[in-house]
């Protein structure tokens, strides 16, 4: 089982790229079901998500190849078939083939999705959608079977929340769906339009995403074609805060800026200089950082529920209280015990973490409790007296490449064991 081991105190400083994002990359790979012939997905990050989910596609039959940053997928053996439990638990993210593999094959089974770590992680709006597009479905023995022997016809869908998986499954059903459909209150996350991007160049006809609205028109088949996917935000908040932290002054390279404006504020409210100049995020950060008046998450483009751990670490070395709302995930907070074993001052109550910042953190052996809580376990420990070691790594491996390299290059004192 590895382990990151780190000894906190240096400038993080230098340049660093940021990977692609994962939460883009996973719907676009389950999107090429759908496609006849190749598909080439470049900026791919070399992650244990991705991983997963291109062994459901060879699962399904598909010739894959993934390595240097470039996913290639050529559909002509694919073979509809169960995706069977072992490889639907190895992430929660899988439940996105549920949408393709419906609209391909006229019928999908997947094991109902378990929870995670940040809580129940129920699938309703992903089933009514489904239902609206004529998905008949039949829950037995933890399975959910959906099909659909006439095929899928096009539908007005209303989500009840901005459910980011919900919409990508109700797209992914409704590209080859007869007819038109319209999903209402549809999630705006960047990474929807990275995938409506993709399928449009596949010849699918997706418009409205990035709005609350989106409309498919249904086309009779799609070619898979090739695309490179958009800049991770997430991780891209991670080195910021990494940087912030340790007083430090970098750049990120490959960063959208216009994905991370409700987070960049946060930045600057805690007193970081921001600038972007061709392609890099130039963040200067001062000695010590400074509370910042309350967080609230939310659906994009709100600051995101993903960036919370990220936050929050940074600044429980802040000069001040800060407080965060999570209104998204029910226990999204699992890793603040484990932050508070470095020394941080956070109190939790329910949906909101008061953070009161301390002068200096110390190192402590600690845990990764899911992905973006571990990562912020590598924030604070960048900051902590003396040397952290973090294990169940596995978490952090799931959503970010090279995390040790990468800060490396820019000054850490850190490595993998
Ligand atoms: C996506 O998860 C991301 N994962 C998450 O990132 C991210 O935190 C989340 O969107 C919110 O931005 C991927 O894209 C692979 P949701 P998803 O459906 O689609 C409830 C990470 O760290 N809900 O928007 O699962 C749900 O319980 C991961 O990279 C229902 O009630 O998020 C949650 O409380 C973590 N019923 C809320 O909605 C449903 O059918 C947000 O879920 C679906 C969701």
């Amino acid at each position: 089982m590895s382990k990151l081991v780190i000894t906190g105190g240096n400038r993080l400083t230098g340049e660093i790229k940021i990977h692609g994002a994962k939460n883009s990359v996973l719907p676009i790979l389950a999107a090429t079901v759908l496609c006849e012939g190749t598909s080439v997905i470049h900026n791919c990050p070399m992650l244990s998500d991705v991983t997963a989910s291109i062994n459901i596609l060879k699962f399904l039959g598909c010739q894959c190849d993934f390595k240097n940053n470039t996913a290639t997928i050529n559909t002509n053996t694919l073979k509809c078939s169960q995706i069977p439990e072992r490889l639907m638990r190895e992430m929660r993210s899988s439940v996105i083939f549920l949408g393709a593999v419906l609209g391909k094959c006229g019928n999908a089974v997947i094991s109902s999705p378990g929870g995670c770590e940040l809580g129940p992680r129920p699938i309703d709006l992903h089933i009514a959608a489904l239902k609206k597009l004529g998905a008949v479905v039949k829950e037995k023995y933890g399975q959910i079977e959906l099909s659909a022997p006439n095929g899928l016809n096009g539908a007005e869908i209303n989500l009840a929340f901005a459910s980011v998986g919900a919409t990508e499954n109700a797209v992914l059903a409704a590209v080859t769906a007869k007819g038109v459909t319209v999903i209402n209150n549809a999630a705006r996350e960047p990474e929807i339009c990275d995938l409506a991007e993709f399928l449009n160049l596949c010849g699918a006809r997706v418009y409205g995403s990035g709005t609350d609205t989106i409309t498919v028109f249904g086309v009779e088949n799609l070619n898979g074609s090739t695309h490179t996917v958009i800049p991770d935000r997430i991780a891209a908040t991670t080195y910021m805060a990494a940087v912030a932290i340790t007083g430090g002054d970098a750049a990120l390279s490959g960063i959208n800026p216009s994905h991370l404006t409700a987070v960049c504020s946060v930045f600057e409210e805690a007193g970081c200089g921001l600038k972007y100049s061709n392609n890099k995020l130039i963040l200067s950060a001062p000695k010590r950082l400074s509370r910042v008046s309350t967080i609230r998450t939310t659906v994009y483009p709100g600051f995101p529920t993903d960036a919370g751990p990220l936050v929050l670490a940074m600044l429980s070395k802040a000069n001040g209280t800060s407080v965060m709302v999570e209104n998204i995930f029910e226990n999204r907070y699992r890793y603040v015990d484990e932050l508070k074993r470095l020394g941080a001052k956070i109190r939790v109550e329910g949906k909101v973490a008061v953070i009161e910042g301390t002068s200096s953190l110390s190192a402590a052996g600690c845990k990764c409790t899911d992905l973006r809580g571990g990562a912020a376990l590598v924030i604070a420990a960048l900051a902590a007296k003396g040397t952290t070691v973090i294990s169940d790594i596995k978490h952090i491996k799931r959503g970010y490449e090279c995390i040790d390299k990468r800060l490396s290059l820019l000054g850490a004192d850190i490595k993998e064991i």
